[in-house]
Formats: structure tokens, sequence, C-alpha cells
């Protein structure tokens, strides 16, 4: 008899098992600016998720790793199972597991070395290389699973320092915002390596979040912007300065519930990234497309040159905001409301 209900048949057993789920993220202010000292602004986005499940599998068979909807380590077949012992060395997967269990895991004396018998499969919702924080959010909900299978429940500071180590493989020199908004899940302003701030939203207000379909390695755009400040430093950081003057003044607009300077203050961020050049065509298209349509304000979220972009409006604009970004080419359009 098929099983459908997705419990187990009477009298057998389910084995046990163990689960975490982080979100998205979009940065409303600085980035870019903030790998260099400055402030931004980012907050979580709820309506996509990264879920980890662990089942405790056979006896001896050590870490399986499986991620049926996300590309897998290089070389191997996407969504196929894999053991973690055979992953390349910086997988993220491979390394988040590894982080977490070293962080987490009480091994039985004396069975120094071994790796618990687990499968650990890893499912999301947030699209890849999309400026959305996708890595970072697979990396959370892998590190709580771990966490709750090892009986832990860790304090959000060490996930997020955790998440980091990982996220280090994705961007080389990340300034740590990713982790953070995620792990924290709220409003955050972050500066790097001060401790991190809730933001307080004095009114809540709606993002459309639109894809441009355009994959891009954050990495890559994080390289191109380090090579051209090194090049030009003086000029770089007058950008970097202005950027981050207008995540300043836009962190007291969003607490005193301004939208309309909030909005004025993401177009001009987006001129200014603009400026360090690392917008693109299909970014420029739907952030003209989300002002002309009537949003406050519009920009790219994220590293650029693809990814997505995001737009401030009011409840009664979304729909024509998010329908004229469909008609300008995203590929997906999410609203979401910030709280
Ligand atoms: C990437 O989400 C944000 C960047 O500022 C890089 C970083 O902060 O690590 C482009």
């Amino acid at each position: 008899m098929n099983d459908t209900s997705g419990l187990p048949a009477a009298g057998t057993v389910a084995p046990p098992s163990w689960s975490a789920t982080a979100p998205g993220k979009a940065i409303l202010f600085g980035e870019h600016a903030v790998v260099y000292g400055r402030p931004a602004i980012a907050v979580p986005v709820t309506r996509l998720q990264a879920t980890a499940s662990i089942v405790a599998a056979e006896a001896g068979s050590g870490v399986w790793l499986a991620t049926p909807d996300l590309p897998g380590p290089a070389g191997s077949e996407s969504g196929q199972p894999y053991p973690m012992r055979q992953a390349p060395d910086d997988d993220p997967l491979r390394v988040a597991v590894y982080l977490a269990l070293a962080s987490f895991w009480v091994l039985p004396e004396p069975a120094a070395g071994r790796e618990p018998d687990i499968r650990v499969t890893v499912t999301s919702s947030i699209p890849v290389a999309r400026g959305l924080g996708s890595g970072a959010a697979v990396a959370t909900a892998v590190v709580r699973a771990i966490a709750c299978f090892c009986g832990k429940d860790p304090p959000t500071d060490q996930v997020s320092r955790l998440v980091f180590e990982v996220d280090r493989l994705h961007h080389g020199t990340p300034s740590g915002i990713d982790n953070a908004v995620i792990a924290f899940e709220q409003p955050i302003y972050f500066v790097r390596g001060v401790e991190i701030t809730r933001l307080a939203v004095g009114r809540p207000f709606e993002l459309v979040i639109a894809d441009t379909g355009v994959a891009s390695s954050t990495r890559r755009v994080v390289g191109y912007v380090r090579q051209r400040w090194q090049e030009s430093p003086q000029r770089h950081e007058q950008l970097f300065d202005r950027i981050g003057e207008i995540a300043r003044r836009a962190r007291s607009a969003i607490q005193r519930g301004d939208v309309g300077t909030t909005g004025r203050l993401m177009d001009e961020n987006h001129e200014q990234l603009k400026n360090l050049g690392v917008s693109s065509p299909e970014l420029d298209r739907l952030v003209g497309a989300a002002q002309a349509a009537g949003a406050l304000g519009a920009k790219l979220s994220g590293a650029g040159w693809g990814g997505n972009m995001v737009a401030l409006v009011e409840p009664d604009t979304a729909g024509r905001v998010a329908g004229a970004l469909r008609e300008s080419g995203a590929t997906q359009v999410i609203v979401t409301e910030v709280s």
C-alpha cells in the first residue's frame, strides 16, 4: 500500500528528524560601501525561505548531503545525495556542516574524528546568485538544524559568526551584513565590526522585489569594486562616503516613518551605485519602470550586475509597480512588508 499521508505506516517507526529555516534578505541601502566601513541597512525577506532537514541514517553511513533544488558541488549531478567526505573542501554546504558539528557536536569518547550518521537535505525558494542571500540563508538553516540535532540552542550571534565563515567562500571579503540580517531576521542598521543594531521601523512599508533573471557572482562584483578602489582610492572613498551618508539619512527617515524621504534616498543610492559601475542595463530598466509606475523610490539590491532590484511602494501602488516590472522583463516579482 502506498503511504500518501507522509506519516509512517502503522507498525513502523519514523527515524528521528530535526529541521530549521532561514529567510532571504534585501539590502535597502549601502551595499559595497559597507565593505569599506560605511553603514548599510538590510531587511529579511520572509516570503523566501531556505530549509535544512536532518534525519538519522544507517549506522556507519556518516553525513550525507542532498540539495534537490539547488546546484550540487562542482562536478556532482544536481540534486543527487552525496557523502560529505567526498565533497570538495570548499563546498559551502560541507563547510557549514563541519563548522556546526565542530561547535555543537560532542563526540562520544573515544570516537574522535567520527561523523554522526545523518542525512542533511537542503531546499530553498531563494533564487541563487540574485542578491537575495541564498548562500547565507542555506548556511543559517544548516547551522541551526545541526545545533538542534546536537540538542543545542545557540545564541543568534554565534549562528551569525559561523555563517560569516561560510560566506567567505561565496564572497571572499564579505562585510558580514548578509549573515547578520538573516540570522537576526529583523531590519538592521549595520556597520562592519560594530555591534548589530535592530532598526525600529516608524511605519511599516511595502517593497516590490524584482529579478532581472541575470545571475551575478557577488565575489566577482566585490572584486571589481576592490580593483577600482585600488586604482583610484580617492574617487572611491568619496563615493563610499556619499553612500554611507545616504544610509545614515535613511535610518532616521525609516525610524520616523517618512516613506517619501526613504524612497528619494533609494533613488539617490541607485545613482551612486551606477557611478560605482555595479548596475546593468537590465537593473536600470527595472528601476526606471518602477519609478515611472509610481514607486516612491527604487534601486538595485545586493552586489549588482544582475540579480534583483527593490522598489518602495505605497500599498495602493504595489500592484501597478509589480505589473510594470513584469512587463519590463522581470522574471520574478514579490511584494513583501517590512515592519
Ligand atoms: C552583498 O549582499 C552585499 C555587498 O555589500 C557585499 C558585502 O557586504 O559583503 C555587495
